[in-house]
């Protein structure tokens, strides 16, 4: 069944966790929707997973719309969001909502997400007033690193906590559906969870926001690097693909395969 934003928000109001994944390709898209997840997330993490650049400012609106329009095409079924870039949306609402409309469009997505608070609240009202959904996204905002002075865990003190709270308020106000909570300490995140009637999703939160966010690679132990300690590798799959695959190499210097079963006869 379909699970769109009013399901969600019923989902908090009744206490049922969201999950959201982030995917990038067909089968990742398959593989989420087979293991139920409930919303789907075309994360511009993709510039670091799949494009393995150093963060992700470099994605740009052309990635982002390319990859959800594969992820969507496995997906029709699904509610999918798909992250507006650096500087496709913080120009103005006007280039926001033109940028917004080339990805739902062009990729047939449900909705789109960006990061900031208050800074983005008209952003967040325009497009929503013109029909399309926004999930907000504040705390750690990985495009924001230059400023924030890295990777860096935010909410650790009252003052960020009470700035917290209010960018949720305001976004909640404009218009956001979901917000995502990014790097903070859990108490945080519980203060802005109980904030805000729309749900909302942690990443490295804690667990008591109302449903959890991992990017795909890290949940599924493929991401070559250190995962940070949110993460939690449910099944160690780099390992297990390149076992496979160096058997298979060993099994064709032996001239093991190509077997008989593999052999059109
Ligand atoms: O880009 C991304 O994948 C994200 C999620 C991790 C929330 O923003």
């Amino acid at each position: 069944m379909f699970k769109g934003i009013e399901d969600f928000i019923e989902m908090k109001a009744a206490g049922k966790k969201i999950v959201m994944i982030t995917a990038y390709d067909f089968i990742q898209a398959g593989i989420a929707k087979e293991a139920g997840v409930d919303i789907v997330l075309v994360g511009d993490s993709l510039a670091t997973t799949v494009q393995g650049k150093d963060n992700t400012l470099c994605a740009t609106l052309e990635d982002m719309i390319y990859h959800a329009g594969i992820v969507k095409s496995a997906l029709k079924d699904m509610f999918v969001a798909c992250d507006m870039p650096f500087m496709s949306y913080q120009v103005s609402p006007e280039q926001a909502l033109t940028n917004a409309g080339r990805i739902l469009k062009e990729s047939g997505v449900n909705a789109v997400k960006m990061e900031g608070g208050r800074a983005v609240a008209e952003t967040v009202r325009r497009l929503t007033e013109n029909g399309i959904p926004v999930i907000g996204h504040i705390g750690l905002m990985p495009q924001f690193i230059n400023v924030l002075g890295g990777y860096k865990v935010q909410g650790k003190i009252e003052s960020q906590i009470e700035k917290l709270v209010c960018d949720a308020k305001t976004l909640e106000k404009a218009g956001a559906f979901i917000i995502v909570l990014e790097a903070m300490p859990e108490e945080a995140a519980l203060r802005v969870q109980r904030n805000v009637r729309i749900p909302t999703i942690g990443i490295g939160a804690g667990r008591y926001t109302d449903g959890q966010v991992l990017v795909f690679y890290d949940a599924v132990g493929m991401s070559p690097q250190k995962p940070p300690k949110f993460v939690k590798k449910f099944v160690d799959s780099r390992s297990l693909l390149v076992e496979a695959l160096r058997t298979y190499g060993n099994e064709v210097r032996s001239g093991v395969f190509p077997a008989d079963e593999n052999i059109y006869k």
